[in-house]
């Protein structure tokens, strides 16, 4: 939804203007998945597929509404009565306000309209889109003071605590510090950051949206990460000198074999594998050798679908048919799995015959339309105007 539409819902909904506008991003990710909360690096970016939001205070009735344009929905709620609601939507903005208030940051009551073209479901983190987007907002319009970071902590909090999907901070990092023609190479042990140039000359980023909506995503995302879990304390408990996944070898992970559940083996294998496989990624594109690294994701996905089991069979298929059509130089399922997008690197000149052979493959199939989506690198959380 374009930003001047949102602020013209909100003259209508509340007969005036809107002091503050936001604009706030999802993201992709090239390469790390999974690893974010297992102290690995990540290589996501910031996209044009945003939502906008229009806020201001509100100085008359001390309550605060909110309207979601995508869904045609208002919500009303009091600052003293903070619950998570059956309707999903507003608990994105709830939880952020829950979080900054336990900091000790004072909210007043405000009214907010936003919207936007990131398709939800999808693995293109518009949660985090909502949550950092509105922390930014209240950030401007009460003057709160806070640092980029800690817009991204509060919003990872409240998916965490509020929403309930625990979440690392790889999506609220690459909608706020997201950079325009950059991908962001974050150490998620340490939050050190730096940004990549991403020489696209001659490429495409094309995202396959399998329409599949990863519900049953939450529940074995928490999984996920209670196996990772367990694994790195028996490694630590044998090997005293590991501090994180990043320290461990695929050796010691065999030395552990017959103490633990052989899925949960498969899970840290995958782990160590994928933050190698991030090291040599960045290596590559320091090169800008885009065909090696393409050569990377396709085994990320395989990493994704045997060891990790978060992929399913659309995004199973997706990946194959770009493999087997020899045009596309990188594909993998992107973000939390069990439905969404893959992610495919794509020379330009292949880009309209893979879309088209894509779509006409999955309509056969799946009896269901594919969405494509030719995504450009854009900058992150930031005022609009
Ligand atoms: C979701 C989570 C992220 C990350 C990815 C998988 O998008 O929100 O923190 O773990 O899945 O890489």
């Amino acid at each position: 939804m374009k930003s001047t539409l949102v602020q013209q819902k909100f003259n209508t909904l509340f007969n005036e203007e809107a002091t503050t506008i936001v604009r706030s991003p999802g993201r992709i990710n090239l390469i790390g998945e999974h690893i974010d909360y297992n102290d690995g690096f990540v290589l996501p970016a910031s996209i044009d597929k945003e939502i906008v939001l229009a806020i201001a205070p509100n100085t008359i009735d001390g309550i605060c509404t909110l309207y979601a344009a995508d869904f045609n929905d208002t919500f009303t709620f009091s600052l003293s009565n903070l619950e998570p609601t059956s309707k999903g939507w507003p608990n994105y903005v709830l939880g952020v306000i829950v979080e900054l208030n336990k900091a000790g940051y004072q909210i007043k009551p405000f009214n907010c309209v936003f919207g936007g073209n990131i398709p939800t479901g999808a693995g293109l983190s518009s949660s985090a889109a909502v949550e950092c987007g509105i922390a930014f907002a209240l950030n401007e319009i009460f003057g709160l003071g806070l640092t980029k970071l800690q817009i991204v902590q509060f919003s990872k909090q409240a998916e965490n605590n509020f929403v309930g999907v625990n979440c690392g901070i790889m999506d609220q990092f690459a909608s706020t510090f997201g950079k325009a023609h950059h991908v962001i190479k974050l150490d998620c042990k340490s939050l050190d950051y730096e940004y990549f140039p991403f020489q696209m000359a001659g490429y495409d980023i094309v995202l396959c949206d399998t329409g599949v909506k990863h519900s049953l995503g939450d529940s074995e995302y928490n999984t996920r990460r209670q196996e990772c879990d367990s694994a790195i304390a028996v490694l630590k408990e044998k090997y005293p000198s590991i501090t994180s996944f990043r320290d461990v070898t695929l050796s010691q992970i065999q030395s552990i074999t017959d103490l633990l559940p052989t899925k949960t083996i498969d899970r840290a294998t995958y782990v160590v594998q994928e933050i190698k496989r991030v090291s040599d990624a960045s290596i590559l594109l320091n090169k800008n050798d885009l065909e090696g690294f393409g050569q990377l994701m396709y085994q990320c996905h395989e990493g994704l679908s045997k060891l990790y089991e978060v992929s399913c069979i659309e995004l199973d298929f997706l990946k194959n048919l770009a493999f087997e059509s020899g045009q596309v130089t990188g594909s993998r399922m992107m973000g939390g799995g069990f439905g969404g997008c893959t992610i495919n690197l794509v020379k330009k000149e292949n880009t309209a015959t893979f879309i088209d052979a894509a779509i006409i493959a999955y309509q056969e199939k799946f009896k269901k339309a594919l969405k494509t989506y030719i995504v450009a690198i854009t900058d992150g959380t930031s005022m609009v105007g």
